[in-house]
């Protein structure tokens, strides 16, 4: 069974779930899917000898994209940092075969817009005591989708969206992969 993963950032989740499928009997990463030119994923995937791709708005909107993704035989898509609405076309080709994470307690704080540090910034600003990571299903609104996991951390008086950023990364690389290994079994 063969994982996409779709990303625009520096690529830590994405490190961490090709290190944790390394080697894995049935499941592969066979692709990373990138939005952004400069993306520091780019770098993980050369790293790891992982194929990787980069897509403009015109070929993500249009279904034929669904070739490219069959030409690395994509079973199952997780999005990890991808700030791209899901088009209707891919979220009903991978029904309960895409994932993404989010590092907040959804439904809070989520929505358009709402990514990495802003996130953060406006956790702290509201001064919650507890924020944490949500990972679920994609429909086809932002951060909408069934939930699949959440797990809280403590938020103190004293962090700030860097400290909060590097509780919330520590919560998503301790998870995010055993999610997706029990996901895709339960899929398939
Ligand atoms: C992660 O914290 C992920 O939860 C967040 O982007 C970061 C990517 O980090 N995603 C969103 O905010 C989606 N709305 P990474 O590039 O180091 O994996």
């Amino acid at each position: 069974v063969n994982i996409a993963i779709f990303a625009s950032g520096t690529g830590t989740n994405a490190a961490e779930i090709i290190r944790y499928f390394k080697g894995h009997n049935d499941i592969h990463v066979n692709l990373i899917v990138v939005n952004k030119s400069h993306a520091g994923v780019f770098k993980v995937a050369e790293n790891n000898q992982v194929p990787a791709i980069l897509i403009n708005k015109d070929s993500f909107y249009n279904e034929s994209f669904l070739e490219v993704l069959g030409d690395y035989k994509i079973d199952f898509i997780v999005l990890a940092g991808f700030l791209w609405l899901i088009p209707s076309y891919l979220v009903k080709a991978f029904e309960h075969k895409m994932l993404n994470i989010h590092p907040a307690l959804l439904p809070k704080y989520g929505g358009k817009g709402m990514y990495g540090e802003k996130v953060h910034q406006a956790v702290i600003q509201n001064k919650e005591k507890e924020s944490g990571i949500t990972i679920h299903f994609v429909n086809e609104q932002f951060d909408e989708g069934e939930i699949v996991f959440q797990e809280k951390c403590e938020v103190s008086e004293l962090d700030t969206p860097t400290t909060l950023a590097q509780k919330i990364h520590q919560l998503e690389h301790k998870n995010f992969s055993r999610i997706i290994e029990k996901v895709m079994n339960h899929a398939n």
